[in-house]
């Protein structure tokens, strides 16, 4: 018996280096431990010896049958972390791998302007909000002192929805807005876009943008427009450049006037760009009409105010040198990537 267990014990030793599946490890418990395997064969030949020898038999099986189970149980370990590596390494992923370059865009100079004007303005605490696209006749046109039938409105091509409602085609109408809702002290700048019925060509398009200023306060005169738009124009193109006011005309200010930069382009010296005169026209502004004040709920005897409006198309081609408006509606990724 003892001599059957060594011979046993060896076979399975001589095996071992060999076990390196789950397959082979399971052939070798059925083989070694199984129900029909040689240790059982063993316990069972028990029957033959006398009961004095069957103890101790019982004992020397059993020791082996320990050493066996803890020898496959090596061999399972051994099996296990082998399989593991592999997978590891077969399913490792290169992350230094270089890919395929990712084209990028760039921001729309619009949004580059917009964000540095919304920048400088709210910087002078003013407050930015935003106001309808499709906007009632009464906003757009009336509370603006531009009644039917007034010239002012032949000047705006105006997208007329019905008798009532038009495509905003200025964002003054959110000066009456927020006049009517709120109280003053009023500072706000609404960008947003506008709509005139303009044929398509290198510096008109139906749908463009624009940036509302006003203020309301007690004493405000047109020295604080002058100064806050001055601030504007140092803050966005430098400590060179200044603004210069001609008269004008707008039916919601007065008085009104046209405002020019000095060209960024030459510094005022004069160029192609500012045609010879060193000067940029980029907006209109004005004192609020006291009519308008009045018609919005602003008693126009304790409060003034002033407002602008600037072109945000105008900016961004002044700054990027770009010669055709219709660029900046075609989406064409190339063009931006410059801007970025
Ligand atoms: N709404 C005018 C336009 O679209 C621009 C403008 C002029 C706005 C004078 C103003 C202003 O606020 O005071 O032509």
């Amino acid at each position: 018996m003892k001599e059957m267990l060594e011979q046993l014990k060896q076979q399975l030793s001589e095996m071992l280096p060999e076990i390196d599946s789950p397959q082979k490890l399971e052939e070798a418990k059925v083989r070694f431990l199984g129900k029909k395997g040689s240790l059982t064969a063993l316990k069972r030949g028990m029957g033959a010896l006398s009961p004095e020898e069957r103890p101790k038999a019982g004992q020397m099986i059993n020791t082996v049958s320990q050493w066996m189970e803890e020898r496959l149980s090596e061999c399972e370990q051994r099996i296990k972390s082998r399989m593991r590596e592999e997978a590891l390494r077969s399913e490792t992923i290169d992350v230094t791998e270089p890919r395929d370059a990712i084209s990028m865009g760039g921001e729309h100079p619009l949004t580059l302007v917009l964000r540095d004007l919304v920048d400088c303005f709210t910087g002078m605490g003013f407050e930015v909000v935003e106001g309808p696209e499709i906007e009632l006749d009464h906003y757009n046109f009336e509370l603006l002192n531009i009644p039917k039938n007034h010239p002012a409105r032949d000047a705006q091509d105006t997208f007329y929805v019905d008798d009532n409602i038009v495509l905003r085609t200025h964002t003054s109408p959110m000066q009456a807005r927020t006049m009517l809702t709120r109280k003053p002290p009023i500072r706000i700048i609404c960008p947003g876009r506008v709509f005139r019925a303009d044929e398509v060509d290198a510096t008109h398009s139906p749908v463009f943008h624009q940036m509302e200023g006003l203020v309301i306060d007690e004493d405000v005169t047109m020295a604080d427009l002058r100064g806050t738009l001055n601030e504007f124009a140092r803050r966005l193109y430098g400590s060179d450049v200044t603004t210069r006011f001609r008269p004008s005309f707008f039916p919601f200010t007065e008085p009104s006037a046209e405002v020019d930069l000095t060209c960024m382009a030459c510094h005022g010296k004069g160029c192609p760009i500012c045609k010879g005169t060193g000067w940029i026209e980029v907006l209109g502004s004005g004192m609020v009409n006291p009519k308008v004040l009045d018609m919005c709920g602003i008693d126009s005897k304790k409060y003034k105010g002033f407002a602008f409006g600037i072109g945000l198309e105008r900016i961004a081609m002044l700054r990027y040198g770009i010669r055709d408006m219709r660029l900046f509606y075609e989406g064409d990724q190339k063009y931006f990537a410059q801007f970025r």
